[in-house]
């Protein structure tokens, strides 16, 4: 595997004061170091998270090596649309004026279920409760212009062990069909890919830019392995790391680079890939941006019906 992409180092000492960020699930793995990172850098950070208590810990843990960090600490389950509804009216009360949204939290190879809306548990709180969120926070993006919306995407959006990346139009939720969850992931990571992209092309001209990353194959919660650590450590870490792992740090670079890089905003909807697994050989040593080698991720037809579908199961 080649080296991870590296953020440009004077990106990362941008003067990021008077700026205010919010980003889901920065309470864990890449979120929190690249909550961390623009913390460091003056921003104000929103952290939307599902355990608030645990939120308030992380954030303490940031104030004690960057003193004068500005963290707000909010509650968000992106599996409930009243809580997302809940927390972006929070966040247009205390900052009306945003400067980026990172839809960064995430679940990966969830049993079958359903969220509280009645979606399937990854569609639903990766993208669909995203969706939601983004466009309850637009007109804030807007007056913080120039902002960035910044969706965590996957190399899985092309195949997650060996399921294809598609939007089942049919039935997104499971309802009828059978569940795979492996299936259902790429469906998930796919449709954040789209979703930035037909983002970027709805609001072309308004100074809000929107991106999809990802972050690579990154040590975090979210690769949960049932096996003792100590096994773990032995062997399983060892050959994760041989085949491409990286370290959070590492794994917060594109999302970094999507978010900081003055270039990303002439290529609004683009995709940015860390150097990752994918199946299309081409496609390993990533790109800021990549063209997808997935070809559905292309396709404006498709982007716009998930539009459309996504609006129409997340109204009240
Ligand atoms: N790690 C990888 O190799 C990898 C590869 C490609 C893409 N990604 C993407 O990167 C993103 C970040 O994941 P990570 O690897 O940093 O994993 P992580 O450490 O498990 O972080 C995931 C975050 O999402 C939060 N979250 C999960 N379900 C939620 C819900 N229903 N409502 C609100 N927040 C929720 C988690 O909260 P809790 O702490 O409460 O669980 C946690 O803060 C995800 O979108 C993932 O799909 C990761």
């Amino acid at each position: 595997m080649p080296s991870p992409l590296m953020v440009r180092p004077e990106l990362l000492s941008l003067d990021l004061t008077g700026k205010t960020y919010v980003i889901t699930g920065a309470n864990s793995g890449i979120g929190l170091v690249t909550a961390q990172q623009i913390a460091r850098q003056g921003a104000t950070v929103v952290m939307g998270v599902r355990r608030v208590r645990e939120g308030e810990r992380v954030a303490a843990e940031i104030r004690r090596e960057a003193p004068t960090a500005s963290l707000a600490v909010y509650q968000l389950e992106l599996g409930d649309l009243a809580s997302v509804r809940a927390f972006a009216s929070e966040v247009n009360r205390h900052h009306p004026k945003l400067q980026g949204l990172v839809n960064n939290a995430g679940v990966m190879r969830t049993p079958f279920g359903h969220t509280k809306d009645g979606f399937e548990t990854q569609f639903g709180v990766n993208h669909l409760g995203h969706f939601l969120l983004t466009n309850l926070l637009t007109d804030a993006l807007k007056a913080g212009a120039p902002s960035r919306v910044v969706n965590l995407s996957s190399y899985y959006h092309e195949f997650a062990m060996g399921r294809k990346g598609e939007i089942h139009f049919d039935d997104l939720n499971y309802h009828r069909r059978p569940f795979d969850t492996w299936e259902a992931y790429a469906q998930s990571k796919l449709a954040n890919l789209l979703h930035a992209r037909e983002l970027g092309r709805r609001l072309a001209g308004t100074g809000v830019t929107a991106a999809s990353v990802n972050p690579g194959l990154v040590r975090t919660n979210l690769l949960t392995i049932p096996l003792p650590m100590w096994l773990q450590r032995l062997v399983v870490l060892p050959f994760l790391r041989l085949a491409g792992m990286i370290e959070p740090w590492e794994g917060a670079q594109t999302s970094l680079h999507a978010l900081l890089a003055p270039e990303v905003a002439e290529r609004s909807g683009a995709y940015y890939s860390q150097v990752a697994g994918y199946k299309d050989k081409a496609a390993r040593k990533g790109g800021w941006p990549l063209s997808s080698p997935n070809p559905v991720a292309h396709d404006d037809a498709v982007a716009a019906r998930l539009w459309r579908a996504s609006e129409a199961l997340v109204q009240p």
